[in-house]
């Protein structure tokens, strides 16, 4: 029977699939070759936005939680960096998001087996291997992991309007642009709508005529980041999550939206002392407007740029603005990767066509149980919300590195958490699996 040429294929080469990676360097005999379209590592290059922050601690890097011995670590980029003392002394409540971007990359050069400007076009399995094609040729695994990312939501009514004027947030930075003179629509209250509008409002693209930020939630909305709400980026709440009941997973996780996607405070703040600068010690204009509690629901184009009707939830009416450049900061949405479309017939998905997954984040699929498919970054709606985030990155990594290989190469159990998230039953099952 003919062999694979590798024991694991991973696709995409963003923070999740870097982790993965650099979790693997210490297992021996194990082939591995990682996949990227990028022609080199780049960290959502199109949104790093000057001043942007990280909104999640740098200790939750590529490795550390499992391995802090890693030669991986961000603590070893700063000593390898020869900055670690300045570090220190920075006292940084959260470093930039450049700084981690750079981290990350500085891990992918030291790495083998990453390849870029390799876009996957299509995987098959032929019986005992996956075939997978990308522009670089044809290679076989006995394993996958998938983590292409997530996909901008581009709301209906936008997708007629597409191009330098109405475009989604993570294309700002692709070319330059010049706003001024120009009234600009942000749409979308959450972190990228208001970095996006932060950066409109400070002149980074020119002087705007105006610029309008509509949300759709009641107010711009902060990020909970105290410490019970951090509890839920534990590795026991993904894991009692996963045990819920699938019908009440989508109502916890909207409960829990704002702990993953409500603005920095930090950032809030300069928005509002920017906000206090312009109305009250420059010149007393400001060109400014924050709109919350707006659902934009039509676009449509105008004698002179173009006009969105609005919704507006508190007072229950309709409203219309009219706007030369439209930002979409609508979010983004998790698809299955076309390339899988040969298997598709072969993977267990819900009824909205999402895969279903094990607690250990393998595909449930009908094909041999030695050959598996993970993926990582598309669960949010069975593991919870921290899935998307890279908060527990380096435990889910590990995670999938005991189980490819079969045996605990990490230590990845935790002491009980703090709060007890575990149901009267839940507990007593796992007493009677304890006695
Ligand atoms: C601007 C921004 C900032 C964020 N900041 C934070 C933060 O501070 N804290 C936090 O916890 N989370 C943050 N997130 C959320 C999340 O951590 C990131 O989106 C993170 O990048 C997810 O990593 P990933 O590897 O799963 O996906 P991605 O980073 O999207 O990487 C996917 C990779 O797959 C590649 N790819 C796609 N299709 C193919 C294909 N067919 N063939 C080959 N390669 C392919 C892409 O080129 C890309 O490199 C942020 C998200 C955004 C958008
Ligand atoms: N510096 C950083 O660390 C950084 C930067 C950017 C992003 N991120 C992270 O990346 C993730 C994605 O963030 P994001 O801001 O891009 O997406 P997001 O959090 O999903 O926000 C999208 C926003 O668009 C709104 N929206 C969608 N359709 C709309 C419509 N028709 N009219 C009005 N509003 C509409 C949504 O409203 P509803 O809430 O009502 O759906 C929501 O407020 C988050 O976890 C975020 O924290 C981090």
């Amino acid at each position: 029977m003919t062999q694979p040429s590798h024991d694991l294929i991973g696709v995409g080469i963003g923070p999740s699939n870097l982790s993965l990676a650099a979790l693997l360097v210490p297992v021996t005999n194990f082939r591995t070759r990682f996949l990227d379209r990028r022609s080199h590592f780049n960290w959502h290059p199109g949104l790093m936005l000057p001043g942007a922050r990280l909104q999640t601690s740098f200790l939750k890097d590529l490795v550390t939680a499992v391995d802090p011995t890693s030669p991986h670590s961000f603590l070893s980029y700063l000593v390898a960096k020869k900055r670690f003392y300045d570090f220190v002394n920075a006292a940084f409540d959260n470093i930039g998001r450049s700084e981690f971007a750079d981290y990350l990359a500085w891990v992918a050069k030291r790495l083998d087996g990453l390849h870029f400007s390799c876009p996957v076009r299509e995987i098959d399995f032929d019986g005992t291997r996956f075939v997978v094609r990308s522009d670089q040729g044809t290679a076989t695994t006995a394993n996958l992991c998938i983590a292409t990312g997530n996909t901008a939501n581009l709301p209906d009514w936008a997708n007629t309007h597409l191009g330098e004027r109405c475009f989604h947030a993570s294309e700002i930075l692709q070319q330059s642009r010049d706003i001024t003179g120009k009234r600009v629509a942000v749409v979308g209250g959450g972190q990228t709508g208001a970095e996006v509008f932060l950066a409109l409002a400070q002149g980074l693209f020119g002087t705007a005529a105006s610029v309008n930020w509509i949300s759709r939630r009641p107010n711009f909305d902060p990020l909970d980041e105290t410490h019970f709400a951090n509890e839920i980026f534990t590795p026991d709440y993904l894991q009692r999550f996963f045990d819920l009941p699938e019908g009440r997973k989508p109502c916890v996780v909207d409960e829990q939206k704002l702990k993953s996607d409500g603005i920095s405070p930090s950032t809030l703040r300069e928005i509002y002392h920017l906000l206090y600068q312009l109305r009250h010690l420059s010149n007393g204009k400001s060109n400014l407007s924050l709109m919350p509690g707006r659902e934009v629901f039509a676009l449509q184009k105008q004698a002179d740029g173009m006009s969105l009707s609005t919704r507006n939830h508190m007072v229950g009416e309709d409203e219309s603005l009219s706007a030369d450049i439209v930002v979409l900061c609508t979010g983004y949405r998790t698809l299955v990767p076309e390339f899988l479309e040969p298997l598709a017939t072969r993977i267990e998905s819900d009824n909205q066509g999402r895969p279903q997954l094990n607690r250990n984040f393998g595909v449930l699929w009908d094909g041999p149980s030695d050959r598996r498919i993970y993926m990582q970054n598309c669960a949010r709606h069975s593991h919870g919300i921290a899935d998307p985030q890279l908060s527990l990155m380096a435990w889910r990594s590990a995670a999938i590195v005991n189980d490819l290989i079969g045996r605990r190469v990490y230590d990845i159990e935790q002491c009980p958490p703090v709060v007890n998230w575990q149901s009267a039953r839940q507990a007593q099952e796992s007493d009677t699996v304890a006695a």
